[in-house]
């Protein structure tokens, strides 16, 4: 497993992998890994691909208010639970190295960024796309891999590839949950025992929903969302949304069905959690 620092060492080794024939799959992450990334690159390993993982805090996807300074970071341990996986490359870029003193170029998704998550953290798609693009460029792959837990950002990337024609392959890859439920997320580690315990109701309205939908054929998305909302609300949390949306284009729709998902998000004391469930 090879680790590289610089952009130009990215761009060599790949140039050298695809010389050999080799297909290029890229899992970006933003490290402190865990079962859920796991997950991303052992599908694109099971896929044959030569697989070069990202490992980069991304400041610009961080509004001034948010966790980018105490975001979860252990790079020893990410770099050997990489290593176990058969991981062919793994780039870690300083914030110099990714932007340059006067970068100033955004790359922006409008109106589906602006839906959901984007109404809590302004701007935070288009610091994702903004350095999704980069990675994308500088890594040339064919196949990139996403997780559902991000439900959002994967459509936005998806529209973002299809948008600048980018012939890149985007793979999504199902949620990873821990045993009691609560979808895997670098972000459980600020959760107290306590709070984790808390958090679960957002898994588990979701569990009642899917339950609903698929077990009593209920897809009217106002009884599903009531029911998940008063699940949630009987908590100590503070529900930030619950919405049953189109997946393409994050539209509300009234019926549950083919390529649609509800999505939510919730705060336990200061930490803010996502999770959705999705009919593909
Ligand atoms: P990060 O939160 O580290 O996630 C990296 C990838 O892992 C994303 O595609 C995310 O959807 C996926 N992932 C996280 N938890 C998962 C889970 N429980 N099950 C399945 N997949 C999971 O998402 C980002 O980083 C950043 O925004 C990034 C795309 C790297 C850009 O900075």
């Amino acid at each position: 497993m090879e680790i590289i620092h610089r952009k130009n060492e990215v761009r060599t080794i790949i140039k050298e992998a695809k010389t050999r024939g080799k297909i290029i799959g890229f899992v970006p992450t933003m490290g402190y890994l865990h079962h859920g990334h796991i997950s991303l690159i052992r599908k694109a390993i099971a896929d044959g691909c030569f697989t070069i993982v990202s490992i980069f805090v991304n400041p610009l996807q961080f509004g001034p208010d948010e966790d980018f300074q105490r975001y979860p970071r252990d790079l020893v341990r990410d770099l050997s639970m990489l290593k176990k996986e058969f991981v062919d490359v793994v780039f870690v870029p300083s914030t110099d190295e990714m932007y340059t003193k006067s970068h100033l170029t955004e790359v922006r998704v409008p109106v589906i960024s602006e839906k959901l998550e984007g109404k809590f953290r302004p701007g935070h798609f288009t610091g994702v796309c903004t350095v999704v693009a980069k990675l994308f460029n500088l890594t040339s792959p064919d196949k990139a891999y996403f997780g559902w837990k991000d439900a959002q950002q994967l459509i936005i990337i998806k529209k973002m590839v299809v948008d600048l024609d980018l012939h890149i392959e985007i793979v999504s890859v199902p949620t990873v949950r821990d045993s009691d439920g609560l979808a895997a997320s670098s972000r459980n580690k600020y959760l107290s025992e306590q709070e984790r315990k808390k958090a679960l109701v957002l898994s588990r309205a979701l569990q009642k929903i899917k339950e609903m939908v698929e077990l009593e054929n209920i897809t009217d998305s106002e009884v599903l969302i009531a029911t998940g909302k008063k699940i949630i609300n009987s908590e100590d949390v503070e529900l930030q949304y619950l919405e049953a949306v189109e997946l393409e284009n994050l539209e509300p729709v009234s019926v549950i069905k083919n390529n649609t998902g509800i999505l939510g998000a919730i705060k336990v004391g200061k930490v803010r959690l996502i999770d959705n469930i999705i009919w593909e």
